[in-house]
């Protein structure tokens, strides 16, 4: 070998083989399970990893997503993530399982626990049971930041010990914790996702799934009054739809994560209830009052007593647009619900390291797209 030439090393002859297998990846068509995909989150994400090339199976019950939200070029499976031997024969060759399916409302699970834990618990178990058999190359698991319950700091950190205040938010973290598993056990890869208060459009507007922008908007559209819970002070970290799927993408593409990785998807930004009807009555000056006191008759709730007093109303520093809106009848307090968190605020730097992940849409940017659609 002449002089000043140096043998190539082991080291750079293994990166510029990863490398090429990385662009090979880039560019090829991959078979990917979305379990969840006709549901909010699940379909916006079939949607994109449809519009990249890929080929993807959609496993779903249908029991809160909608056939309308099924992208039709996707192969669409009816099956219930129960039931291992139907699903299972459906992993066959998949290169990445996106883990989507549960029943993901927290009220719901405090009222009746148990379809939760099957859904959530057995039926991440299967999820992971078939992806195992099937030699999956990653499964990312749509995680919940519910799991962190109250902490006595902000923002929530991935290394705080979790708390819970439902069924809803023990069963997403259980379901964690058996990725976690999977992957030290068996070798399977894994990264877990804990959403923050994800919203956009198709999120459901109705009945016990409905998420609270959902309904707030429902409500604008139909001229009826918002319905604040409790005293309005509870604080969200609100995240757009398009930036969870973009994280979704960027976990099943990044090397960085080790196994078992969980890792908060937030805007890391944090607004109270209050504030969040204001910016949404903001765009709004269509609300009845009549219909506002008859459903606050019939609530029987005694709202918070800032309603009746403009001293304590600019005291608590609610919005001025609130503070109208209070006078005016076109907001009603109802009765607070348990299982809430009082507040959430992704630290969302492990996503920028690990991702290269952040977010991209403000609360006010993707309320306001929502409302002029
Ligand atoms: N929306 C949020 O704010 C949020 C926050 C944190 C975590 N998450 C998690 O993100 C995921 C998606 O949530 P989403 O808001 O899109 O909910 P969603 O209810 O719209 O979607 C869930 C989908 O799973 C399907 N499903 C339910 N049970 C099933 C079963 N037994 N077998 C097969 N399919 C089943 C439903 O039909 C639906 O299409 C869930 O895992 C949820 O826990 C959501």
């Amino acid at each position: 070998m002449a002089r000043g030439l140096s043998r190539p090393s082991i080291i750079n002859t293994r990166t510029a083989r990863n490398f090429i297998y990385k662009l090979m990846e880039k560019n090829k068509t991959l078979k990917l399970i979305v379990t969840g995909g006709a549901g909010f989150i699940g379909s916006h994400l079939t949607d994109k990893l449809i519009e990249a090339g890929h080929d993807v199976i959609i496993i779903d019950n249908l029991s809160t997503g909608k056939k309308s939200q099924i992208n039709k070029k996707a192969k669409f499976v009816k099956a219930d993530i129960r039931e291992l031997t139907k699903i299972k024969p459906h992993f066959k060759g998949v290169d990445y399982v996106f883990h989507l399916a549960a029943l993901a409302r927290i009220q719901p699970s405090i009222i009746n626990p148990v379809p939760p834990f099957e859904v959530n618990v057995q039926g991440t178990l299967n999820v992971l049971i078939a992806s195992r058999d099937s030699k999956v190359k990653k499964v990312i698991y749509s995680a919940s930041s519910s799991s962190y319950g109250d902490q006595k700091s902000l923002p929530l950190k991935e290394s705080m010990m979790p708390g819970f205040k439902s069924p809803y938010s023990l069963t997403k973290y259980v379901g964690e914790e058996i990725c976690n598993l999977f992957s030290k056990l068996y070798g399977i890869k894994t990264v877990s996702l804990r959403y923050f208060n994800v919203y956009g459009p198709r999120q459901l507007t109705t009945g016990a799934y409905a998420t609270v922008i959902g309904i707030f908007l429902k409500q604008l559209s139909q001229k009826r009054p918002i319905t604040i819970v409790g005293d309005g002070t509870i604080e969200r970290d609100f995240t757009h739809v398009s930036d969870v799927v973009k994280a979704n993408i960027l976990a099943m593409k990044s090397g960085k994560s080790k196994n078992g990785e969980v890792i908060n998807i937030g805007a890391g930004k944090k607004y109270s209830i209050n504030k969040l009807a204001s910016i949404i009555l903001d765009f709004s000056k269509t609300v009845s009052s009549k219909e506002t006191e008859l459903q606050a008759r019939l609530t029987g709730y005694v709202p918070p007593s800032y309603i009746h007093n403009k001293q304590t109303a600019s005291a608590t520093r609610l919005d001025p647009v609130l503070v109208t809106a209070i006078k005016e009848k076109k907001v009603v307090f109802i009765a607070p619900r348990p299982g809430e968190t009082r507040q959430t605020l992704a630290d969302h730097s492990k996503a920028k390291k690990l991702l290269g992940w952040e977010p991209t849409i403000t609360l006010e940017r993707g309320l306001k797209d929502l409302i002029n659609k």
